[in-house]
């Protein structure tokens, strides 16, 4: 039979766990996201639909993306352990400039309609942090005032080759002449990918008042409510645009680009040169030919060719081929900061993230940025911990094994 007593007061205060009220409601729910899982699933019930729909989604069957998230999730680690992990080092060297991280803001279009504060917010967090800050030439800020934004720090510039070559490289030049150091040229958009979400939201920019977005507004008053009182949406290239955002891209997209218009382009830039959306060996090695300084292994997300190759499966067997010289960057599926470690023990010189900062800026704004690198960067500091490594340079394949299985 078991004895009961009444507590002492004496013996219940070491249990009582009461932490200080956090009042901050946006402070309270982003201190409760642990994962970017998480950071995902407050930015669906923030933001509207269309705005939702359009980060979250891919082209046509969505497989690329699935398999590309899959792919990180497949694989094993093999820790060495009874190793000194007490001081991790992070620090990393990427076309010819330090890094903090191994992982930068990869370019995304339209990021205000995310959440208002949009690329600023994303340079702010890379100029405190110490990673590199991506603008698209679809970008809802200006060229100069994301420079302004991180002005210290690395800036990164995405081009898209518009048919109209002048009004592209105007953009180049400004962005010369803002002091980035490296252009990403992406080159897996001959035509917009089919992102059957935007059609069937009728997706438009800016956002357009129907009855069924009035309805979805209701909810999420404080999405409207900042987009109705900050500065209304400017694009870095373009104009208001009435059609859906595929309609609008397949009007400046021009599908005659060939490897004699990055040969142009290399000569116009005078920083380093990288080529975003190589999906196979061949191409690699072509572009490394032309003389880029690196290139990206990308399906931009899975919103382009569905059922495209998968970069991190593609990634040991280029780093292999094209050995140490070539800095191999990845994109595409990654949630975890250990998805990072994995890249990087398996060739990757370096990574760079979508939708994972855009689920944080969605979540919380600005705060909700630093949650998401702050989320990652734990997360790669303890894989690396428990990998048993303290450099990033001591990551190898030996790291990782990838199980090769093909989702749906
Ligand atoms: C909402 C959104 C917009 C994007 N816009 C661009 C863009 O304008 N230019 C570009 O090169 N890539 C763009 N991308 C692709 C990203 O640069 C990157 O390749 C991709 O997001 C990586 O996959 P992840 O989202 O799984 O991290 C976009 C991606 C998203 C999610």
């Amino acid at each position: 039979m078991t004895r009961r007593r009444l507590p002492r007061p004496r013996e219940l205060a070491p249990l009582l766990g009461f932490r200080r009220p956090q009042f901050d409601r946006t402070a309270r729910r982003l201190a409760n996201a642990l994962t970017i899982e998480d950071l995902r699933r407050i930015a669906k019930r923030r933001t509207p639909k269309a705005a939702f729909d359009y980060t979250d989604g891919a082209a046509e069957d969505e497989i690329s993306l699935l398999r590309a998230r899959q792919a990180f999730r497949d694989i094993e680690f093999h820790p060495s352990v009874l190793r000194n992990v007490t001081n991790v080092d992070t620090g990393w060297h990427v076309l010819g400039a330090q890094v903090a991280l191994p992982f930068g803001i990869a370019p995304t279009g339209f990021t205000r309609l995310m959440h208002t504060d949009g690329e600023v917010a994303g340079a702010h967090v890379a100029a405190r942090v110490g990673i590199p800050f991506a603008l698209s030439t679809l970008g809802t800020s200006s060229i100069e005032d994301v420079k302004a934004a991180n002005p210290h720090g690395r800036n990164w510039f995405q081009l898209y080759m518009w048919k109209d070559r002048d009004r592209s490289m105007a953009l180049v030049d400004r962005a010369v002449a803002a002091g980035y150091d490296v252009l990403l040229v992406t080159v897996d958009v001959p035509v917009a990918g089919a992102r059957l979400r935007d059609t069937r939201n009728g997706m438009s920019i800016p956002p357009t008042l129907t009855l069924r977005t009035v309805l979805d507004a209701i909810p999420r008053p404080r999405w409207w409510f900042d987009l109705l009182t900050t500065e209304p949406l400017s694009f870095a290239s373009l104009d208001r645009w009435p059609g859906t955002v595929a309609e609008y891209l397949d009007t400046m997209f021009d599908p005659t680009v060939t490897f004699e218009d990055l040969a142009w382009i290399k000569q116009q830039w005078p920083n380093k040169l990288v080529v975003k959306g190589i999906q196979t060996l061949d191409d690699a090695k072509a572009v490394v030919d032309l003389g880029v300084d690196g290139i990206v292994l990308s399906n931009h997300g899975g919103r382009q060719l569905d059922r495209a190759p998968v970069p991190f499966h593609l990634l040991p067997r280029v780093a292999r081929e094209l050995g140490r010289d070539t800095e191999i960057l990845l994109d595409t599926g990654i949630m975890s900061g250990a998805d990072i470690v994995a890249a990087i023990a398996l060739g990757a010189r370096f990574t760079m993230v979508g939708r994972a900062y855009l689920y944080g800026l969605m979540a919380g704004g600005e705060a909700g940025v630093d949650r998401a690198i702050e989320i990652l960067s734990g997360q790669i500091v303890r894989t690396m911990r428990l990998l048993g490594v303290t450099r990033l340079e001591d990551l190898s394949p030996r790291h990782v094994t990838q199980l090769h299985r093909l989702v749906r």
